[in-house]
């Protein structure tokens, strides 16, 4: 045969194939979210989610550890408080769950970035992101206020940093929380405080398992009037180009699995790191196949998250993180 290209020459063995890969990775790229409860000696089995807990306080710290044995520098916190209500007073008290958290995992795990996320939504007696507006009594005809919603994100923000955050996600989908918050850090010397914008958020069924492991489903409606419609791609350039123009430092494309062709608009359009956030339904797909037989699970984790690099992320947000930063280490995938 005269075939002048051949590209199976570079796919003969391994040494080849590593020299001329395309997609790098490290764990230096993760991130891994963790559930932080009040209560002390706390370590829950979340159902939906096999292999992931919820930890209080006082018993966090070995899951940091081993954490950042494996070599993932980075957590983002989320919290699970006892009190909800209308106005979400959790989020943004100096003494709420995620600030204790931040105050402890600053004390003992110096070196572990310390990420949160600033939404309402775990906190508010009706699970929505924000403050209603409308009337109590006829539920439908209550919705999410935007602009009032921006001071209680600014001030959840805020009381991350205060408490040891080194860096603030907002998750909630108003729009003009990034400057809001942005504008609130600078006030309070808070300039060099980084935000990774969860912008381009869609209105995801991948989000079941979290709302069950966060208690966090809305009570009423849904989210689809702050988070994207998945039919969309061109709307999500927009948030992306107003979020950094906002103030944002990093932008965020969530879930991952379904929606890595953003993640490659993204990266393209904006001149921003890129997030990628494998959300709770793709982790526990991932471990249901794997326990019915049908999948196997290491090939699979390490192949979706080389997908997300692939696409174009920075960052990957992953309950996988210290399973793929084992992986990255023996040479499995990276
Ligand atoms: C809070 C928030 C959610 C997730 C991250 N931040 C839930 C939601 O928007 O309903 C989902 C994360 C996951 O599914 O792993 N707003």
């Amino acid at each position: 045969m005269d075939l002048t290209t051949r590209p199976r020459r570079l796919r003969r063995d391994e040494t080849l194939r590593k020299m001329v890969r395309e997609t790098r990775m490290d764990p230096s790229s993760l991130i891994y979210p963790i559930f932080i409860k009040e209560g002390t000696g706390i370590v829950e089995a979340i159902p939906t989610m096999p292999g992931q807990y919820r930890y209080s306080v006082d018993t966090m710290g070995e899951k940091l550890a081993s954490l950042q044995k494996a070599g993932v520098s980075a957590v983002m916190f989320f919290g699970i408080p006892d009190h909800k209500d209308e106005l979400g007073s959790g989020a943004y008290d100096a003494n709420g769950i995620v600030q204790q958290a931040l105050r402890q995992a600053a004390r003992d795990f110096p070196e572990l970035y310390r990420i949160t996320d600033v939404c309402m939504c775990e906190y508010t007696s009706h699970g929505h992101c924000g403050v209603l507006r409308g009337q109590n009594d006829r539920l439908h005809g209550q919705e999410v206020d935007n602009d009032r919603t921006l001071e209680f994100l600014a001030q959840t923000a805020l009381s991350h940093v205060k408490a040891g955050a080194d860096m603030v996600a907002p998750s909630d989908m108003m729009d003009g929380r990034v400057a809001a918050i942005r504008a609130v850090l600078d006030e309070h010397g808070y300039a060099d405080t980084p935000i990774m914008s969860y912008a381009v958020k869609y209105a995801s069924a991948f989000y079941g398992p979290f709302r069950d492991a966060a208690g966090s489903a809305p009570s009423f409606g849904d989210r689809k009037s702050y988070q994207m419609d998945y039919h969309n791609s061109r709307e999500g350039l927009k948030e992306a180009l107003l979020d950094v123009r906002e103030g944002a430092d990093i932008i965020m494309v969530k879930p991952a699995m379904s929606y890595l062709d953003m993640v490659a608009r993204i990266k393209e359009t904006v001149h921003v790191p890129v997030a990628s956030y494998s959300v709770s339904g793709e982790y526990s797909m991932i471990r249901a196949g794997a326990e019915l037989g049908y999948i196997d699970e290491e090939k699979i984790i390490c192949e979706t998250a080389a997908s997300a690099f692939r696409a174009g992320c920075d960052i990957y947000l992953t309950y996988f993180a210290e399973e793929i930063a084992g992986y990255m280490r023996e040479g499995k995938i990276g």
